[in-house]
């Protein structure tokens, strides 16, 4: 029985800025996609690494992965998709029927630690067939209508005010998660709820931004476990900096 890692790595990272796919951006002399395959590897838990890469640059994130010294684990690297759901699918196409566990990884959250990465295999391993990390948030969150509303009717001229969107409800703080990854999953159920969203996605022209959230659609439970603060997301230069400062207190 083996935990294979789908590592995704596909997306062309525009908000980065950069003329490169954002995990091939370099943060502390190495590319994202390299430490997040680095700190799978040195988690011990992982058995196998299938990276999804961008179209056209197969070849040049396996040199970056392969022959890296701390992954030290089989790794193969696939054409991912035009979403997120259909290069973790392209990944998960690749499982093995030994294969028992998979996570789905982001590379463009390369600092998440090796102590996240065993606590998410445990909790599956536990009895827990689709598992996330999740963090509590500090903002209040609200829910808002995505139409427009028209303005109120005003006397006088009208003056031309900031677009505005309507609050439909307000969750209770305490009960909201900012997931992360690596998620977790029984194989079985995440090809189950690949398969569906797959059905779904082609007649909605929708695609899921997370792989929990397919299995929720299953109407099958998901578990949190606690997430961590190095586990933040790339998007924007100022997260990369952010990252930097982490990469650096823990140096
Ligand atoms: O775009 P976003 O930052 O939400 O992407 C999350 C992760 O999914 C990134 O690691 C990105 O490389 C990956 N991705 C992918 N295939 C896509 C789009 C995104 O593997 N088509």
């Amino acid at each position: 029985m083996t935990v294979l890692a789908i590592l995704t790595a596909a997306g062309s990272g525009t908000r980065l800025g950069r003329d490169l796919p954002k995990a091939l951006v370099e943060l502390g002399g190495f590319p994202l996609v390299l430490h997040a395959a680095r700190r799978l590897a040195a988690s011990g838990v992982v058995d196998r690494i299938v990276v999804t890469a961008p179209p056209g640059l197969t070849a040049a994130m396996s040199d970056v992965v392969t022959a890296d010294a701390h992954v030290v684990r089989p790794v193969r690297v696939v054409d991912g998709g035009p979403t997120r759901q259909a290069s973790v699918a392209a990944g998960l196409a690749l499982a093995g029927g030994d294969d028992d566990v998979v996570l789905v990884h982001d590379a463009a959250r390369p600092l998440a630690s090796p102590e996240l990465v065993r606590r998410v295999v445990a909790a599956v391993r536990a009895g827990h067939p689709a598992v996330v990390p999740g963090q509590p948030v500090t903002d209040t969150i609200k829910r808002v209508s995505p139409a427009p509303v028209s303005a109120p009717p005003t006397s006088g001229p009208a003056a031309a005010g900031p677009a505005v969107e309507r609050v439909v409800e307000t969750p209770d703080r305490a009960l909201l998660r900012a997931v992360q990854t690596p998620q977790g999953f029984d194989r079985a159920l995440l090809e189950r709820a690949h398969a569906a969203g797959a059905a779904r996605a082609g007649a909605e022209h929708l695609a899921a931004t997370d792989d929990a959230g397919l299995v929720e659609a299953l109407g099958e439970t998901v578990h949190v476990v606690a997430g961590e603060e190095s586990a933040l997301k790339i998007t924007t230069e100022r997260d990369l900096a952010v990252a930097h400062l982490l990469l650096e207190e823990r140096a």
